[in-house]
Order: structure tokens, then sequence, then C-alpha cells
């Protein structure tokens, strides 16, 4: 949802913007602008496309300064084009934005100026910004700067500069996430998320809701809305500059899938011996009568999984909410209901604003989140860290089986605590999570080529279904999801059961249908669906375990994950299909780490 970074230090900025736009390119990507400060002027080039044609234009251009801001865009307001890139100026070209969010009020605030004379140049709502500067700069930036954002209704992360003092940045935000990083002397650096910076600095100050920032290459001064300075401290990452490159992967996605293995040690490290599972970290309600889980996409279906995952092991009520719906909704929540968010970035503005309805109501809100110092990690009673690295492709790969396994450890906990797992069970649960990363290695080693071959023979066709029951269901509309968000192919999940009353008609001649079957109970049912869609004329490609013999026998391809406890097959089934995407993506010559209209942080609605 657009990336914005700033530096100001002893070096030429343009090439330490464009390589921090480089790291933030996930954020957005239908074009891209940068503006350097030098001798009270403001030079800026901007360029639609991927930011590979900005660097195109930058090779004709002499941008000398040494202080400067940047912006990758995904357009909200006003098609992708040069004119709609930021920065924005103002019409004397001395205050210039780039803006992360959305201005609710800019059509309002856009006729107010126009009344007054101000010309647009762009069917952008930033453009309101730089015009507003220029009408109450007063001899004081940041003062102009408070006055603004109080008019401002709706999001928004914004760097600013000013030709007169061509040295500084100020940067402020209200609900987008803003950092502001501290370099080696002399150099410092601001963005809209860490991975912008990291190869440059490990010390970050994280700006709260209404704090404003004056960054210059000596020092960085944080002050309040009122505009009082305040002293923040530093947040130390631990996050190194490798774990955010591709490390000899074609593309951030096939790193990530192929990191899950460690991703999943990592999430129980410290958290699951065996015969043990400790989350004191956390401090439950002392009673839960419900649970309610609310996030977007990928997290959500993550969180479809831990419904059926908690239920069974703690036989407490689970809902799952999608959180643009929560948000707009009157959910009954008691002071005994449990709200878990779920979301890797921390920052989705729906399931952010889920989690601040759920505290209005007085539940207590847990966390599930990939990155420390978030909004989520910040305004949430209590957090899970999913603990999974920086996930950097806009498809989620790692930060979802760190999802499911954090249902697995919380069912357990809770089950145990709540006196429904029996210790031997338990013991023996816990086993099978312990097993989780060896064999999501083996599903990785064993299944690659099965999974090209599947590319190859399924890349031209146009529609897809997966079907499942119980957890197999929700990995469906998982795996329905990567294909549809990275290939471009028609792709829907279905409660398997569900099928013959509407969607079986679609089935015809040659349509995959991925049949997801390792719930060991319900076997048989399943093998009655992949009998009713092969009759239409399906291909089925049924991901099951080894011994399952009738259904191998029915299918047309098998991917085989090793034989585990059901309720823990979820990490390993979503494997395969995560690689099965990715590789049909990559046969259709599609962009697999950016695909189009897509962002890898939703901060807007
Ligand atoms: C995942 O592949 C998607 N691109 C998307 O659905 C994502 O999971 C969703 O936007 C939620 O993001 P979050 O986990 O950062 O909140």
């Amino acid at each position: 949802m657009c990336g914005i970074v700033g530096y100001t230090g002893c070096k030429k900025a343009a090439p330490i913007l464009m390589k921090g736009l480089q790291k933030l390119e996930y954020r957005g990507y239908d074009s891209a602008g940068i503006a350097v400060g030098r001798d009270h002027k403001i030079d800026v080039i901007k360029k639609e496309g991927k930011l590979d044609k900005l660097k195109e234009k930058l090779k004709s251009s002499m941008l000398e300064g040494k202080t400067g801001i940047g912006h990758t865009r995904w357009a909200t307001h006003g098609r992708p084009s040069d004119r709609n890139s930021h920065p924005h100026f103002d019409e004397k070209q001395q205050f210039i934005v780039v803006h992360n969010g959305i201005i609710e009020n800019y059509q309002e605030l856009k006729e107010e100026l126009k009344n007054k004379g101000y010309q647009f140049s762009s069917e952008t709502d930033t453009e309101v910004i730089p015009h507003l500067l220029s009408e109450y700069y007063n001899g004081d930036l940041r003062d102009a700067i408070l006055k603004v954002v109080e008019k401002l209704v709706g999001s928004y992360a914004l760097a600013v500069m000013y030709s007169r003092e061509p040295e500084r940045i100020f940067a402020v935000r209200q609900d987008s996430p803003l950092v502001v990083g501290r370099g080696a002397e002399g150099e410092n650096y601001i963005a809209s998320d860490i991975p912008a910076f990291l190869e440059f600095t490990d010390d970050f100050y994280i700006l709260d809701d209404g704090e404003i920032a004056e960054v210059s290459a000596g020092e960085i001064n944080i002050f309040n809305s009122s505009g009082q300075q305040i002293n923040k401290d530093i947040f130390e990452v631990d996050w190194d500059a490798e774990m955010a490159e591709k490390n000899g992967y074609s593309h951030y996605m096939l790193k990530e899938i192929h990191e899950q293995p460690d991703a999943l040690r990592k999430i129980m490290k410290n958290r699951v011996s065996p015969g043990k599972i400790d989350l004191t970290e956390i401090a439950f309600p002392e009673r839960i009568d419900d649970i309610q889980i609310v996030a977007c996409g990928t997290a959500s279906y993550a969180g479809r999984v831990g419904k059926y995952v908690l239920e069974e092991l703690t036989r407490i009520p689970v809902q799952v909410n999608i959180a643009s719906e929560f948000r707009y909704s009157d959910p009954i929540l008691g002071e005994n209901t449990l709200v878990i968010v779920v979301s890797q970035s921390g920052e989705t503005a729906d399931t952010l604003a889920g989690l601040r309805l759920a505290q209005k109501k007085g539940a207590r809100v847990l966390a599930l989140t990939n990155v420390v110092g978030s909004s989520i990690d910040r305004e949430a009673d209590q957090v899970l860290y999913l603990r999974a690295g920086p996930e950097i492709a806009v498809a989620s790969t790692k930060a979802y089986s760190a999802m499911v396994t954090s249902f697995y450890m919380l069912g357990l906990f809770l089950g145990k605590q709540e006196g429904i797992i029996s210790e031997s069970k338990g013991k023996e649960m816990l086993q099978n999570l312990l097993c989780l990363p060896e064999l999501a290695s083996r599903v990785i080693e064993e299944n690659e080529k099965t999974v090209k071959h599947l590319a190859d023979r399924f890349q031209n066709c146009e529609h897809a279904f997966f079907i499942g029951r119980n957890t197999d269901y929700s990995l469906a509309l998982e795996g329905a999801l990567k294909l549809k968000e990275i290939s471009y192919i028609h792709a829907e999940a279905y409660a398997a059961g569900e099928l013959k009353h509407g969607t079986l008609a679609l089935v015809e001649e040659g349509v995959p249908v991925v049949a997801i079957a390792t719930r060991k109970g319900i076997l048989d049912k399943m093998m009655s669906n992949i009998k009713e869609v092969k009759a239409r004329g399906a291909e089925v490609i049924a991901v099951t375990y080894s011994d399952v013999k009738n259904v191998a026998e029915e299918a047309d391809y098998i991917i085989n994950i090793p034989e585990i406890e059901g309720i823990f097959s979820g990490v390993l089934t979503i494997i395969p299909l995560q690689l099965m995407a990715y590789y049909t993506a990559l046969k259709r010559g599609c962009n697999v780490d950016q695909p189009r209209n897509l962002a890898k942080s939703v901060t807007v609605e």
C-alpha cells in the first residue's frame, strides 16, 4: 500500500533512496518517484511503472543532493501515471510530499483550496497536502505540518521537505506505519517498513499515531501532536539485511517456501519441548467463554484452520471473522471473549480496526503477528510473535505456516489448561508438533518434481477447484488463493460436500480439481466427492497420505504428504499447494513476487 523512504546524510541521496524503495517495492509497484533537495531547490523525478523504469530515467538526470524522499505507489486515487506518481509539489514548488494512506476528506479540502485559487495537477488525494502546507506555512514547517494534519481525515504516513531547508525531512503518521532509522554518525533514514534500510542500520524509532519527527543528518527530534518534544526508546531489530535478500533463489516466494522448516523451528523454540508446552509469555484471561478470530486474506484462512484446531483441542466455541466485515458489524463480545487478531504485517488496516473495535467493546485481544513493533503488536493486549523472519513476496507462505502452528500451540496449551487434553494425549500431540519442521523439509524435497509436472500440465487451464472437508477445506481456501493471486487462474475452494449444491455444474471435462484428503475419519466422504467430480470429467490431483490407497487409485495425480495426526496435517498440506501455485505462475510468465493489482501490506481500507 505504497512505500515511503527518506535519507539525509553525507552521501548522494538518490542511490540510497532507490535501494530503500527496492526493498519496499512489495508495498506497491505501479509507479515511483524521488525528490532530492539542494541549494534551496528540490529536484523531482517520477515515472509510471515499476522501479526499473524510474531507475532508467535517473540515469540521465543529475541528482546531487544529500537529502531526499521517495515513494513507490499502489494507486488508490487516480490511475497509475507519471502525473499521479508521488512526490507531489505545491504550485510554487516549495513543499514536497510523499504519502502512504488515504485522505478521506480530500474532495472537500480540494474544493476549499480551489476556491482560494490553488490549481491541482494530479487526481490524487495526496496533492491537497502540499497546497495546504503552502497555505498554512508561516515560517515554521513543523508548525505548518501540525496545522495541516489537524485538517486531514483518514490515514497517512507522510514525509515532507521544504525547498528553503533542503537538508531536513519531516515525518508524521496516523494509522499508517512509519519508522525513523538512526544510522551511523551523520546519516538518518525514514521508511514505511524496517527492511528498507536494514542494510544501513538496526536502530529504529517506531513512530506512534500523531507523532512528528524532524530528521536531519546530525539529529532526530520527535514531537507529540501538541508539538512537545518527547523521548522515545530505540527499537533494535534482530533481523539482518541478508534475511531480507533472495539468497540465490529466483524469487522471494520460492525462498520463503523453502524457509518454512526453519520458520517452524523458530516459532516453537523455547515454547515447545518433548512433553511440555510453555506459553506463559501470554497472560490468558482466567475464563474464556468464546474465541473470535479476526483477520484478512491468508491470515483469515489460517484462522479457519485455527477454528477447527481450537474447537477440537479446547472445546471452546470459535468464530472466524473477515476483518473488513467485523469492523462494520456490531459483534457480541462478552468480557470472557478472547479476540485473536492474526496479521503477518501487523499493519493491515481492517484487522487493526477490528482490534480497536474489540477493545472498545471490552474484549481482550491477543495478536498473532510477525512484525515486532507494528501497530497491531503495539496495540494488542497480548502478542504471540510468529518469528518467521521478513516475508517479502506478496503471496504469504511461511507466515501462513507459522500462523497455523501458533494455533496448534494455542490449542495444545489451552486444551491442557482446560483439562480437555490428557497428559498422555498431550505428549503424543507435542511429539507431532515437534516433527513438523523435519516433515516440512521432506514435503519440499519429495514434491517439487511432481508439482513442476502439474504446473506444466495445468498452466493453460482457466478454472480450477480445490475441495476438502474440515481443516482440509480451510487449506483448500488457502491453496486456491495462492493459485489465484500469482497465476491469475480462476480458482475456487469448496467444502467438498457443498459442491453438489450448485458449483458442480461448473465441473467439466479436463477441469483440475485439487482434492485434499488428510482427515482420516472422513476419507470415505472425500472419496464420494472425488468420484462425483471424476464422473463429470475432472482431472483430480489428490493431496493425501501414501497409505490411503483408494484415493490414490481414483485420482489422476497424487501428492503424498507424510503421515501425521489429523489436525496437524495443515502445514504439510499447504506446502505442495504453494509450490504448485509458484511453478504455475512461473510457467505462465507472471510476476510471482509482485502480482498485478496487489500489495503486500494493505494499510488502506
Ligand atoms: C496473502 O497471500 C495475501 N497477499 C493477503 O491475503 C494477506 O494475507 C492479507 O492481506 C493479510 O495480510 P496480513 O497478514 O499482513 O494482515
